[in-house]
């Protein structure tokens, strides 16, 4: 029986080999932690997180290198950026279909410091659409830039949304959202954690003002690294307190960055690790990965849609999406289908709600979640292929 997988959106997998010999090298041969002695290993895993962090500037076209700040994933650099920010009776922007990651924080936010949540709705497919309508349309447009400009209040401090979702795939109109923000002075953060690697971000083209990554999927790297991108004028309060290597002295986390808001030892060895999978997409470039995304995802669509029992969801073109593709086959449970396809089939897919209901909600699956196929850089047609002939089998054997 062959392995197929294709949950990307959860982690990628497999990832490049020069990530698992860096990781494996660093381990073997160096193992000491970055910031703390200035003996010759130290240095070299000083050497090693700065490396990190200067490809990852330079793939999201950030000047200031200290300016991107390493957490454990996604969810942490989020965490970090809400927590952080949002003061008491803020009002915040953000989308119907936010992950957990985004809700979770904003609701305990608004049970302990009373912050307001405006979730712009969006349409069934998970779009945030038109990328761009005349003023004079803007108030008649739903579920469009009319709905998000018009959510904004005097006390509205953040804008914050996804920039793509990891139920459907859909991309959200960044750039004109950042246009929104900008030219309402409010700060925008993106929750990149299905686009960062995939889909080319450039904050400064975007208006991002903080851009919350994890390492472990699009960016190839191991789990337990992911990092947050901050403007110059943007400041958060540090969610944790402890050793930073510097200023030991000080009762109080330094000012100055990243230490501010990475205390504690790095998962240097995940670090090195992900240097070499930014290395990979740096090398290869951010458009030849998206082409091939695009061209997978229209394959498997195309495909999916000649069967009339599959429904999928989204936006079912390729050029609004990323790699993720989200179905249900005729009333079927997805768990069941998901089940049968590993057990028998050798293909690893992720059933349910993904951590999302917000986008479930939006839509119309809340009741019984979708099965979720989550392209990556490796797959390949005929991967894609067998699994729609795995979906046509299952569906004639319990006909
Ligand atoms: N958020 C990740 C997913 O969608 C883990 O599977």
């Amino acid at each position: 029986m062959p392995e197929i997988y294709f949950d990307n959106a959860a982690t990628s997998y497999p990832k490049p080999e020069s990530v698992y010999e860096t990781v494996y090298k660093f381990m073997k041969e160096i193992g000491a932690s970055s910031g703390r002695g200035a003996y010759r290993r130290a240095l070299e895993a000083d050497r090693i997180i700065y490396g990190t962090r200067r490809k990852i500037a330079s793939l999201f076209g950030v000047k200031d290198v200290s300016r991107i700040i390493f957490t454990a994933n996604a969810t942490d650099s989020l965490n970090l950026a809400l927590k952080g920010f949002l003061k008491p009776d803020s009002h915040v922007i953000t989308t119907s279909m936010e992950h957990n990651a985004v809700w979770r924080p904003l609701k305990r936010l608004q049970r302990e410091r009373g912050i307001e949540i405006t979730p712009v709705q969006c349409a069934s497919d998970g779009t945030l659409n038109p990328p761009f309508i005349p003023p004079f349309f803007e108030k008649q447009t739903k579920g469009g830039r009319g709905d998000l400009a018009d959510a904004i209040k005097t006390n509205t401090k953040l804008i914050v949304s996804l920039h793509a979702s990891n139920v459907v795939g859909t991309v959200m109109p960044i750039k004109e959202i950042g246009q929104i923000a900008k030219e309402k002075k409010i700060p925008l953060l993106v929750d990149a954690a299905q686009t960062a690697g995939v889909y080319p971000i450039d904050v400064e083209e975007l208006n991002i003002d903080m851009l919350a990554f994890t390492g472990h999927k699009g960016l190839l790297g191991p789990q337990g690294t992911g990092g947050l991108y901050i403007r110059e004028g943007i400041e958060l309060e540090p969610l944790k307190e402890g050793g930073t290597g510097g200023e030991s002295i000080l009762e109080t986390q330094p000012s100055n960055l990243p230490d501010r808001y990475e205390a504690g030892t790095l998962n240097v060895p995940g670090l090195a690790g992900l240097g070499a999978g930014v290395s990979f997409i740096l090398s290869e470039g951010v458009p030849k990965i998206r082409a091939k995304e695009i061209a997978l995802t229209q394959h498997l669509i195309n495909k999916l849609s000649e069967i009339p029992e599959v429904r999928i969801y989204g936006p079912k073109d390729a050029e609004k999406q990323v790699g993720v593709v989200s179905i249900n086959v005729a009333d079927y449970a997805p768990e069941e289908i998901g089940y049968v396809l590993d057990e028998v089939y050798g293909i690893m897919v992720r059933t349910g709600l993904h951590c999302a209901p917000c986008a479930h909600r939006t839509i119309g699956t809340i009741e019984r979640g979708t099965l979720r196929i989550g392209l990556g850089y490796f797959n390949t047609e005929e991967e894609i292929d067998y699994f729609v002939q795995a979906i046509k089998s299952i569906i004639r054997k319990v006909k």
